[in-house]
């Protein structure tokens, strides 16, 4: 297979592309990571094969009316079966690291009992396979498929859970801890316990402030459990990826004030207050405590949670944007105590989610949080942009919304960089187009096309250009 990366600059919307794509090329360091990322139930199906357990997005996907159309992860992108030809294809452009999850009901069936070894085993030749082909494996031990066993227990909001995480992480590094060296613990707890527990737009579909923050305590307790488990076995590079939405506001009165804050603190404050600073945010305890919800903190469990870690993974995509007031909008508010604040839908420059592109936000968040938390370093473990892709007559699949998106955001990444925050690399939200959880298969995140009938991968301009940018920021910094 060969991929030519002529043709990659074409009819972005940015009559300036080259000259943005030297800029970051030229301006990023020269250890830069360069990746792409995806998840274990959105890509490999194979959900009924050698020996893997029902997990909740399972039960969630053939719930009647959870996710567009019925559609669930059972097939996806058929990567359990394509993996090799998926890391040809990751080696065919460039990249230097894949970010991928592990499937827990793959690896622990029934989420306490015994391994099963065919579940580790796919794992085991994945992993093999990147390093035979020259690409860092950057494992997450959880990105949102619980068992449902676990779940019929409590999930979450049972802190059992977060003892058989620790168990499940220790059976993942007993068996991969030798090859693969970059481990994170948790995608997005935030997502898991706000929209899994309070919103139930996500698997297991709960609408409760109570079980929601319990959850978020829980989540952050497997972390630290998980980190324990990890060290244990030798472990070095560990951390956690958080989705670190930064919120603004085109109101200026202390009610917008007031909504801001809120939505900062269950957003950013709630997950790098405890993991780098050993406390909750009382402002934010104080708003669950008016929703009649406690964070269930046993002793010794805080200092647990701020042991030392290697790095924070951030996911970012797009701003929350609010005002004050009551929301007219009647979908329930991933907020707990959100009752005075309206989230604001932006029409001007969105994706196909209608999901804001704000490149300056995302800046200003980066610069933030090297402030705030400092001596962190940072990885973007996340970040791209979803539009309804087709193939050209010629077989090309241009991308070039995507494309601007990502050019734009790396070179914030760049710009922050030179100002002195501590990142360290960029992985694409994501190598492939795949099942974006309740949005089914509608909305496309890949750089690389998925025709979902034949499963036929093809890079779009979007992966074309990310390649030539690598290869030059190789060049640049002599170690092509
Ligand atoms: C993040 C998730 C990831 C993907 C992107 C679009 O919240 O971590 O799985 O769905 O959003």
């Amino acid at each position: 297979m060969t991929i030519s990366t002529a043709s990659a600059t074409g009819a972005t919307g940015l009559p300036e592309t080259d000259e943005l794509t030297a800029r970051i090329a030229g301006g990023l360091p020269g250890d830069f990571v360069w990746g792409a990322a995806t998840s274990s139930y959105q890509i490999e199906g194979a959900t009924g094969e050698d020996g893997r357990g029902p997990c909740i997005w399972d039960t969630f996907a053939r719930t009647r009316g959870k996710t567009r159309d019925g559609e669930s992860g059972d097939l996806a992108v058929g990567h359990y079966h394509r993996y090799r030809e998926d890391v040809a294809l990751m080696a065919e452009l460039g990249l230097g690291a894949y970010r991928f999850s592990v499937a827990w009901p793959r690896v622990v069936p029934t989420g306490s009992g015994p391994v099963n070894p065919a579940g580790l085993a796919f794992y085991d030749r994945l992993v093999d396979e990147l390093l035979g082909s020259g690409i860092d494996p950057w494992l997450t031990l959880y990105h949102w498929d619980l068992p449902q066993p676990l779940q019929d227990l409590g999930g979450w909001a049972n802190r059992e859970t977060a003892y058989r995480f620790a168990e499940y992480a220790d059976h993942v590094a007993t068996a991969l801890g030798d090859r693969v060296k970059h481990w994170s613990t948790l995608n997005e707890p935030w997502c898991s316990a706000f929209e899994g527990h309070l919103t139930g737009r996500h698997a297991p579909g709960v609408q409760s402030a109570h079980a929601a923050v319990r959850s978020v305590h829980h989540l952050l307790l497997a972390h630290a459990l998980g980190v324990e488990a990890l060290r244990a076995r030798g472990v070095s590079d560990i951390g956690i990826t958080l989705n670190l939405i930064p919120v603004e506001s085109p109101e200026d009165s202390p009610a917008a004030r007031d909504a801001v804050r809120l939505v900062d603190g269950q957003s950013i404050r709630l997950w790098l207050d405890p993991l780098l600073r050993g406390s909750y945010p009382p402002d934010v305890v104080a708003d669950f405590a008016k929703a009649g919800a406690e964070l269930p903190i046993a002793d010794g469990d805080l200092a647990r949670i701020a042991a030392p870690i290697d790095w924070v993974g951030v996911n970012y995509y797009s701003p929350h944007i609010v005002v004050s007031g009551p929301d007219p909008d009647p979908t329930p508010m991933p907020f707990v105590a959100a009752d005075n604040l309206t989230r604001v839908k932006s029409t001007e420059d969105v994706t196909a989610l209608d999901w804001p592109i704000r490149p300056r936000s995302f800046a200003a968040l980066l610069r933030r949080l090297a402030a705030d938390y400092p001596g962190t370093p940072w990885y973007m473990h996340e970040n791209g942009a979803a539009y309804l892709d087709e193939p050209a007559p010629d077989g090309s699949v241009p991308d070039p919304g995507r494309l601007r998106y990502v050019a734009l955001h790396l070179d914030a990444v760049r710009e922050v960089i030179q100002d002195g925050v501590d990142m360290r690399g960029y992985f694409v939200w994501s190598l492939l187009d795949n099942y974006e959880w309740a949005e089914g298969y509608k909305m496309r995140f890949g750089v690389i096309h998925v025709d979902f009938d034949t499963l036929v991968r093809t890079p779009k301009t979007s992966a074309l250009w990310y390649s030539r940018l690598i290869r030059e920021h190789r060049a640049a910094n002599g170690t092509l």
